[in-house]
C-alpha cells in the first residue's frame, strides 16, 4: 500500500519572518530559483505521491496560482522559442499530480491544520511535510521514509539529533532501539525544555501516519502555546499503535528561520549546476 497523498499545511502565520510574510506565504519564499512549497511537492512527487493536499489560509493566494495553470505564461514562451523555460514552467504541476486546497480559517496549530485535511484523505495513511523544513537527500527523505512505512506497516517521523538547547523548538521522542536508524516510539512531547527532554531526536517536518491520529488530535486538549497539537495527537497514536522515529540521511535547512534560509540559498546555490562555480568564485572573493 504505497502513500499516494499528502498534506501540506501552509497557514501559518509565518512571524519569524516578517515582515517578508506580511502579506505573502512563507512558503513561497525563494531558494535560489523555486519557492520552498515546490521542493516539498517535488519531494512527495518523487516518494510517489501524486495527490497534494495543501491546508492554506488568508494571503496563501499565491501557493494556488504557482500550482495552476499559467497559460498566458506559457503561450508567451511558447512563441518566444523559449522551449527551456516552457519546460521548466510545466514540470511544476505534471499531469498525473492533482492539487487540492482546503482553508483552516485559524491559525489553530499544525495538529488542527492537518485535521482539516481529514476528509480529503480518509481512511489511507498518508504523509505530511512541512514546506520550511527543506530536506535535500539522496534518496528524498520521504521517499526513504516510504521504504521504511512499506517494512513496518506503521506511522513513521523523521528525527534528527538536536543539540540540547534546541529541544524548545522541536518535538522529541524516546524510545526503544530497533536498529540503527529506527527508533520504536515510547513518548513523545512537544517543545521540552533541555532538562525535561526525554532525549536529544528532535523530530523535522516529514512524517508518514495512519489515519488514527485524526481522531487522537480531536480528543486532545490544547497543547504547548495554546495551540492544538500534531505531536499530541501522536502521543494518542502511540497508546494504541507503533508509531517508529527515523534518522533520515540527508541534510535539513530549518528556513522559517532567517539563518536557515539563508544557508539554503548558499549551500543549494553553490551546488546549482548554471550558478555554482560563478557564486563560489564570488564568495571567494568576499572579504569576511
Ligand atoms: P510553524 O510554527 O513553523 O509556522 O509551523 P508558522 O506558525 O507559520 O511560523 P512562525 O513560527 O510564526 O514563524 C509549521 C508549519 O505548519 C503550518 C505552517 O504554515 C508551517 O508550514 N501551520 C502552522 C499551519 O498550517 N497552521 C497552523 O495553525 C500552524
Amino acid at each position: 500500500m504505497p502513500i499516494k497523498k499528502a498534506i501540506f499545511p501552509v497557514a501559518g502565520l509565518g512571524t519569524r519572518f516578517l515582515p517578508a510574510t506580511k502579506a505573502q506565504p512563507k512558503e513561497m519564499l525563494p531558494v535560489v530559483d523555486k519557492p520552498l512549497i515546490q521542493y516539498a511537492v517535488e519531494e512527495a512527487y518523487a516518494a510517489g505521491v501524486r495527490e497534494m493536499i495543501f491546508v492554506t489560509g488568508r494571503h496563501k493566494r499565491p501557493i494556488e496560482d504557482h500550482f495552476d495553470l499559467t497559460y498566458e505564461l506559457e503561450v508567451a514562451l511558447e512563441q518566444a522559442g523559449k522551449d527551456e523555460l516552457l519546460s521548466v514552467v510545466r514540470s511544476v504541476k505534471p499531469d498525473d499530480m492533482e492539487c487540492v486546497y482546503v482553508r483552516q480559517a485559524q491559525a489553530l496549530g499544525l495538529g488542527h491544520a492537518v485535521l482539516c485535511g481529514r476528509r480529503l484523505v480518509g481512511n489511507d495513511p498518508f504523509a505530511v511535510l512541512l514546506a520550511d523544513d527543506l530536506m535535500v537527500g539522496q534518496p528524498p527523505v520521504l521517499q526513504q521514509m516510504v521504504e521504511q512505512f512499506k517494512e513496518w506497516r506503521a506511522s513513521i517521523l523523521a528525527v534528527q539529533e538536536v543539540p540540547p538547547e534546541h529541544t524548545r523548538r522541536y518535538g522529541i521522542v524516546a524510545g526503544t532501539t530497533v536498529n540503527d536508524r529506527l527508533v520504536d516510539i515510547t513518548r513523545i512531547v512537544e517543545k521540552p525544555a533541555p532538562e525535561q527532554a526525554p532525549s536529544n531526536l528532535g523530530v523535522a517536518g516529514r512524517y508518514i501516519l495512519t489515519a488514527g491520529v485524526f481522531d487522537e488530535i480531536v480528543r486532545q486538549p490544547r497543547g504547548v502555546g495554546g495551540e492544538i497539537q500534531l505531536t499530541d495527537g501522536i502521543a494518542g497514536l502511540l497508546r494504541r499503535e507503533k508509531v517508529f522515529a527515523y534518522r533520515y540521511e540527508g541534510k535539513r535547512y530549518d528556513c522559517g528561520s532567517k539563518e536557515g534560509f539563508l544557508q539554503a540559498n548558499v549551500e543549494l546555490a553553490l551546488q546549482h549546476p548554471a550558478l555554482g562555480a560563478g557564486f563560489r568564485d564570488y564568495l571567494k572573493g568576499l572579504e569576511i
